[in-house]
């Protein structure tokens, strides 16, 4: 399989399914922000992913040397490269998928909040185009503080007229992902066979990973759960700290964005059972948007997973994690409004 999914009985795409899926049937995807540190491993894997078959990348800088490169790939993709405002019209034409990693990343000392006064400039000059050349695209957002602009591009897109909020998830699956690696270390388990839904938010305190929850089922003591719960809250500071300045998580991002990428396209394609967690627009707690496992289909997000039972921990942590968040999403918001 090109990724495995949890729970999924058709994971094994054969050899005739990838043809069949792929070349001309597959998918339209458009990587904006494609020449930056996740942008350009993103592109490659997306360039592997036997259902897409148009792959477009988009930056204000270097795209031509990297669509270039990415082209020599002997993949079924056909890959074009576009560069600047003045070509993003042409980027985004016919996309099914629009996966947004542009902006700039944290150095050590910031928090990704810090990042909103650039960041959210950047995110609602490129919704603001979707919603002209590809309403109908699904929209994965990676760009930080996550917290703040899924809200930011729910605004541009409800001020468009065009807003649905099955087609507008915000990339948490590096959450997913680290803890998966985390409590395989601590379990002694294959990280492979390891499933931890994370919710809530992507920043500090509002990532909430349910350890009671984790497959196969596992028992942590009170220190292994203080552990797990600090270092999968603090996965992308360890990575910004070890960079030195030189960026944040740009190998383990862009694999977790092609994960959740190609779940969004298997169940684009009609595949059932395709769940993971992602931040969207919720009404499962009283906050607008919160992060869970969503289940997604040929719409984008066809249905939202209840939170499951939590223990007094993960209740406490909740309360912990909506404080915050309320206050990102409200940022996020008013930014557009105000
Ligand atoms: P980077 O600086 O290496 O790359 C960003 C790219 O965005 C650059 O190539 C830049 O030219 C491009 N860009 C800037 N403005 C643009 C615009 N208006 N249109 C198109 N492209 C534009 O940064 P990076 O390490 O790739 O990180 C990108 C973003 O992803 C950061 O905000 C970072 O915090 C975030 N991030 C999120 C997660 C997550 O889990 N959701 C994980 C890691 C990083
Ligand atoms: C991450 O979790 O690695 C990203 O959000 C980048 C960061 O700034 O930590």
């Amino acid at each position: 399989p090109y990724f495995q999914m949890e729970g999924d009985a058709s994971a094994n795409l054969s050899r005739a399914n990838c043809r069949a899926t792929g070349g001309a049937h597959g998918f339209k995807v458009a990587i904006l922000g494609a020449a930056g540190g996740i942008g350009q491993p993103l592109a490659l894997l997306m360039k592997m992913n036997p259902l897409v078959s148009v792959l477009h990348l988009y930056d204000v800088v270097n795209t031509p040397g990297v669509t270039t490169d990415i082209s020599h790939m002997d993949t079924g993709a056909v890959v074009r490269g576009f560069l600047g405002q003045t070509q993003l019209e042409d980027a985004l034409v016919g996309m099914d998928l629009v996966i947004i990693p542009a902006g700039v990343p944290r150095k050590p000392g910031m928090t990704r909040d810090d990042l909103f006064n650039i960041n959210a400039g950047i995110v609602r000059t490129l919704c603001e185009a979707i919603a002209k050349f590809c309403p109908k695209a699904i929209v994965n957002l990676i760009s930080n503080p996550v917290n703040s602009t899924v809200p930011i591009a729910a605004e541009v897109f409800k001020r468009a007229g065009i807003y649905d909020p099955k087609r507008l998830m915000g990339v948490t699956m590096l959450d997913v992902v680290r803890a998966n690696t985390f409590v395989a270390e601590v379990s002694g388990l294959d990280p492979r066979d390891v499933n931890v839904p994370v919710v809530g938010g992507h920043a500090g305190v509002t990532i909430l990973p349910l350890l009671s929850q984790v497959k196969p089922a596992s028992s942590f003591t009170q220190k292994e759960t203080d552990y797990l719960t600090d270092r999968i809250q603090n996965g992308g500071t360890e990575v910004v700290e070890a960079k030195a300045g030189a960026g944040s998580a740009t190998l383990s991002m862009a694999y977790a964005a092609a994960k959740f990428a190609d779940a969004c396209l298997r169940g684009m394609r009609g595949e059932a059972g395709i769940i993971q967690c992602a931040f969207v627009d919720s009404q499962i707690t009283e906050l607008p948007f919160f992060a869970s496992k969503v289940r997604l289909g040929r719409g984008g997000i066809e249905e939202i997973l209840p939170l499951g039972p939590l223990n007094e921990y993960e209740r406490k942590g909740l309360e912990k994690a909506k404080k915050e968040l309320g206050a990102s999403i409200e940022k996020g918001i008013s930014f557009i409004r105000k």
